[in-house]
Order: C-alpha cells, then sequence, then structure tokens
C-alpha cells in the first residue's frame, strides 16, 4: 500500500505536539553544562550527585517506599536482592535509532517494573564513546572528538527523556571517573598476569569494532556484512582469553540461565566450544581511547573501555562494605542486542574471571528490527527515527507497539500499519474506550463520585475480580524471565475481560431498573481497571497514570503491594473522563484520495 505520507503526517501532528521542540527547549546548552560539571565533581558518591536528566521524582514511582513483595524466585535472581539492570551503551558515531530505542524501552519497562515489585533498582544507560568508528566520524564531519561526542551523547540523553526511560545513571565513557577505573582495572588484569606484550596483524571491521579470522569472513566481509580492514603488523597488548576456553564452559554449564534466550546460548557454546584465541586489547594506530597504563603508545581496545561501564559507573573501584558496587554487583541483568552478544557472553565474563570479579548474573540477548520486512540500514534509507515514531504516534504508543509486538528475544518487523492497527485495537478501543465508558457511567450516573454504596457481589463480579488479582502474578512470572511480550499479553487480556464483563453487564440500562447493582457493576469495573493500569505503569507510565487519576487512585499509592492493600475508596469525587488514547486515523492511500467522479 503507497502511504500518502504528507496527509498522514498532517493528521498525525495535528494529534500530538511537536515533542522535539520542546525537548530542544528542555535541553538548553546551560543545562548540560551544569550536567558535565556535576558528574566530574562526583568522586564518592554518584547516588547523591546524579546528572540532572536522570529521572526526576516526579517519574519514579514512590516504590523505593513501599514494602517489599519481590518478584519470583528464577535460577539466576532471588527474587529480592538489589538489582542493577543495563542497557548497551549507545556508539556515538550516529544519531540514535530503533535499535536504541528498543533497548532502552525494553529495559525501562523491566527496571519499572521491578522498583514497582518493592525492588531496589539501580538502571543504567549510557554512550560509548571511544574507538577508531568514533575518531573516523568526527575527522570526516572536520570535528575534535571529544566536540563531536558531546554532541551526539546530548542527542542519546534527549531520546531517553523523550521515550520516558527511568533510568538511574548515565554514563559517558570519556568520563573522568570511568576512564580512571578502566586503568585500574587494566592494572589489575596485568597485576593477575592475563596481559601480554605480543603483535597483532589481522582482520578488524570498525563498524563493528571486532577482529575476524580469514574463515569467519564472508565474501571478504564481516559476517554481519560490515567492511573489513587489514591491520598491518603492530604492537599490542593481548588478553590470555585462550585460558578461559575451560572457565566459561563450566560457568555455562554451571549457571544455566546466565545467557537467554536458550538459542542464543547454544550460539555462544559452540562458539567457545571452538576454541578461543588470545584477544588483541589495544591499538597503536589512533589516539582516541583510553591510555593504557604505563605505555602511552596504546589506546586500549574500546570494548575493554565499554564493558568496563557496568562496574565503573558503580563506583569501581571503590569496593568497600556499603558501596554502590558492594550492593549491586554482581549485576542482576544485562540486556543487549544479539549482535553483541560474544562482547558479553564471553569476553565479559572473561576479563572479570580474570581481575577475580564475580560474573554478572543474567545476559538477555533480543531480536533485531527490519523494516517492511528489509534489514534496516542507511544506504536503502529505511532507518526508523525513535522521535519521529512519538512525534507521529505517542511516547506510550511506540513503548506498546514495540514491546508487543513480537516476542522479546526474536526480530521483528516494523510497519505503520502494523502500528497503526495494534494501537488502535489494544490501546484505542480496548482500554481506552472500557476507560472512558466505565467512567463516564460513574460521572453521569452516580453522582459524579465513586459509588458509595453497592450491593453483593455475584459469581461474575467475584470471577472477574478474581482474575485481576492474579494479574500481577502472572505478569511477574513473565517479567522474571524477560518475557515482556508475555507481560503485555497478561494484561491485554485481561482488558478484554472488562470488556466482556461490561457487555455482558450492561450497567448503561441498569440506572432505572437496578441502581444499586448499576453501582456494583461500575465498582466492580473500577476495581479491575485499578489493577490493569497498577501493572501496566512499567510498560505506559504517562497513561497509566491518567488512568490512574481518573480512577481517583492516590499517587501513592500505586505500587504492586497497594494491589491487595489499598481498593479504591467509595464515595471519591470523579471528574469527567478524558480520552487516554486517541484514534490513530489510517492514512488513505493517493488512489483512494481521488474524489469519486
Ligand atoms: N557500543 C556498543 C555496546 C557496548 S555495551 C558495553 C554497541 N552500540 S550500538 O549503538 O551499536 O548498539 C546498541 C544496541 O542497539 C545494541 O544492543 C544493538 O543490538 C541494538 N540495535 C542496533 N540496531 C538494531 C535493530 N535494527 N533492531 C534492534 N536493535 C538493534 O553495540
Amino acid at each position: 500500500m503507497r502511504l500518502n505520507l504528507v496527509r498522514f503526517m498532517m493528521l498525525a501532528a495535528s494529534a500530538t505536539p511537536c515533542l522535539a521542540r520542546r525537548l530542544s527547549a528542555a535541553f538548553s546548552p546551560t543545562v548540560t553544562r551544569m550536567t558535565l560539571r556535576n558528574i566530574q565533581s562526583t568522586t564518592s558518591d554518584r547516588w547523591i550527585c546524579r546528572p540532572s536528566f536522570a529521572v526526576s521524582s516526579a517519574r519514579r514511582s514512590s516504590s523505593s517506599l513501599s514494602a517489599a513483595l519481590g518478584t519470583p524466585q528464577t535460577s539466576f535472581d532471588d527474587g529480592k536482592s538489589p538489582f542493577e539492570i543495563t542497557t548497551p551503551i549507545y556508539y556515538v558515531n550516529d544519531k540514535p535509532h530503533i535499535g536504541h530505542a528498543y533497548t532502552s524501552i525494553a529495559s525501562d519497562v523491566i527496571a519499572r517494573f521491578m522498583r514497582l515489585s518493592g525492588r531496589d533498582v539501580y538502571f543504567l544507560s549510557g554512550t560509548d564513546e571511544h574507538g577508531q568508528k568514533v575518531e573516523k566520524t568526527a575527522a570526516e564531519k572536520g570535528l575534535a572528538p571529544k566536540d563531536f561526542v558531546d554532541e551526539v551523547s546530548l542527542s542519546f540523553r534527549e531520546l531517553l527523556d523523550l521515550l520516558n526511560i527511568s533510568n538511574d545513571y548515565f554514563i559517558r565513557t570519556t568520563d573522568e571517573d570511568h576512564m580512571k577505573a578502566v586503568q585500574h582495572f587494566w592494572k589489575t588484569l596485568v597485576e593477575k598476569d592475563a596481559i601480554y606484550l605480543g603483535a597483532y596483524e589481522g582482520w578488524y571491521s570498525v563498524r563493528d569494532e571486532c577482529y575476524y579470522t580469514e574463515t569467519e569472513l564472508v565474501d571478504g566481509k564481516a559476517p554481519t556484512g560490515a567492511e573489513v580492514e587489514w591491520v598491518a603488523k603492530e604492537p599490542s597488548y593481548f588478553f590470555k582469553l585462550s585460558e578461559y576456553e575451560d572457565k566459561l564452559l563450566e560457568y555455562y554449564e554451571a549457571n544455566p540461565g546466565f545467557i537467554a534466550p536458550e538459542s542464543r546460548r547454544n550460539e555462544v557454546l559452540g562458539f567457545v566450544k571452538q576454541g578461543l584465541r588470545d584477544l588483541s586489547i589495544s591499538r597503536t594506530t589512533f589516539k582516541w581511547g583510553v591510555p593504557v597504563p604505563g605505555d602511552d603508545d596504546h589506546v586500549m581496545y574500546v570494548w575493554i573501555d565499554a564493558l568496563a561501564n557496568y562496574i565503573s559507573a558503580l563506583g569501581y573501584p571503590n569496593m568497600d562494605e556499603g558501596s554502590s558496587f558492594d550492593k549491586f554487583w554482581p549485576g542482576s541483568l544485562h540486556v543487549v542486542g544479539k549482535d553483541i552478544l560474544r562482547f558479553h557472553a564471553i569476553y565479559w565474563p572473561a576479563f572479570l574471571m580474570a581481575a577475580d570479579l564475580p560474573v554478572p548474573k543474567r545476559l538477555f540477548a533480543h531480536g533485531w528490527w527490519t523494516k517492511d520486512g528489509e534489514k534496516i540500514s542507511k544506504s536503502l534509507g529505511n532507518v526508523i527515527d525513535p522521535v519521529e515514531l512519538v512525534e507521529k504516534y505517542g511516547v506510550d504508543q511506540t513503548r506498546f507497539f514495540l514491546m508487543s509486538e513480537v516476542t522479546f528475544g526474536s526480530d521483528g518487523d516494523f510497519s505503520d500499519e502494523k502500528m497503526i492497527f495494534k494501537v488502535n485495537a489494544n490501546l484505542a478501543n480496548e482500554l481506552g474506550n472500557l476507560c472512558h465508558r466505565t467512567l463516564t457511567l460513574v460521572f453521569k450516573n452516580c453522582g459524579k463520585a465513586v459509588p458509595s454504596e453497592i450491593g453483593q457481589y455475584t459469581e461474575e463480579d467475584e470471577k472477574l475480580l478474581a482474575t485481576a488479582r492474579k494479574l500481577r502474578e502472572t505478569a511477574s512470572d513473565a517479567i522474571s524471565t524477560q518475557a515482556i511480550n508475555k507481560y503485555v499479553d497478561s494484561v491485554v487480556s485481561m482488558v478484554w475481560d472488562c470488556n466482556k464483563y461490561i457487555d455482558m453487564t450492561a450497567p448503561w440500562a441498569l440506572k432505572k431498573t437496578d441502581p444499586e447493582r448499576m453501582a456494583t457493576v461500575l465498582y466492580v469495573l473500577m476495581e479491575a481497571l485499578r489493577h490493569v493500569a497498577i501493572v501496566y505503569q512499567p510498560l505506559i507510565p504517562a497513561s497509566a497514570n491518567k488512568i490512574l487519576d481518573m480512577l481517583t487512585v492516590p499517587e501513592d499509592e500505586r505500587t504492586f503491594d497497594h494491589l491487595e492493600t489499598s481498593p479504591i475508596k467509595f464515595g471519591t469525587p470523579v471528574s469527567k473522563p478524558k480520552v487516554v488514547f486517541p484514534r490513530i486515523d489510517i492514512p488513505v492511500t493517493e488512489e483512494e484520495a481521488v474524489p469519486a467522479k
């Protein structure tokens, strides 16, 4: 179908305000400069001096104050310990795209869910700012690398803010504290005799920032399709990766939940079983990197610098009792794309083992998005800009679609048609209309207040409320294994049950015949919707909270423990309901737009 895009954009623009404009105002250069100063002056406690672009207190849930319910125990998580969750740190050689948005949203959903469950969460994101790729791109643009990375890193922070991502900290690998931490990490590896000086020659892909062997190349390119270049013999420090083959295999064996999904775990196992070669971890032919301690001719391989962000952000090398490192490490969950699993599942645990540090508990590798069935690439001109998506469809709509359309872990295909269909069906029609119908009846027929008297619950009322009470448990089971789409399905299915219930009980017909029954049905619906909206907060935070406002749920009664303890109070005044999810107009084709003769 050919879309009349101009009309489509106009329609969308009239439906949603221009978020990008609001964003640039929110991130004035003054704010940014202050922010950077703050980070640099932060030495001892990163908790106190958070960057100002980290989540505002208003956006954080009040769960930190709530009693700890926890999440289900799994082989990789006890369900109650402090929880460090991370996104990959993003390369700053280009502006953010859908892949960055996807990883960030998925991690945010899990982080928010954990907070609402009473877990103490540290959610980390950031930018990966060193390496040949960044140095090259800055040079092409005629900019000094630091000026270039400052600009692009800011666009990633803006994206996180736009998508309502609740990260507790945003790390940059050019932060002084981080660079010192990486140098400390390197020195520890030297002390543990895990590094030696040698010489490297071989294939390197700048785009992937990855070394490849001759046998891995496919038609002269990297297996990812990236160009490779021959690195002529140059001095290089090596990490003794070959010594970790057995240790890694033993670790995977003893911790079957370490790598997920299962198919990705098998790929990693297969790769390691083929044998590991020592890894070149420094370069002398470019300068944009962390200097190797004691040998200024070398800069560190960008992946050793990047992976260490997960601990440097926790204040490493300070590992004292009571430090953030002590509290949150080993990290609970690294969310990564399938393309960077090798670095996280092989190099990272090997580096940590060599440094005598604990290995993280869980890695989850998600799939990749294609667009209308094609690989997304600049040359095909089909890159999806997440800022445009949000402008067209809205933040929560974008979050909802990306999280519900595919099984988390599998690849997904994006199309505007699928997005419009899903958002209109599940959000505008099923949830939005249900809220509107219920609350309009309460407003009009119950004296603009939650009913103050209700009758006995019938079997069907009890059944709906029992399903609602089970919702958190079902959602929790799904989230504890990162089955985000199953979590969404559980809420979508609850909303269906509510719609069946309202159609069956027809409260609109009861005002004259049985007002008490009408009040009971509406109260049951409000209670069921309270469960839906509380459990939906991690996925569609702003919309869920709008619904909770309309349901009269106090802001400090929206955590998971309030599901059981704090039902909606009888007689509370309600205001006139507002539309939460406007229907998205389906764009017409050019042919359809031609007036009939
Ligand atoms: N800098 C490294 C990560 C270092 S972590 C210690 C990096 N950065 S990246 O910017 O290239 O990629 C970030 C994430 O975006 C990766 O998880 C990657 O899988 C994801 N995506 C990139 N393109 C994607 C799609 N088309 N679809 C989904 N995610 C994809 O790698």
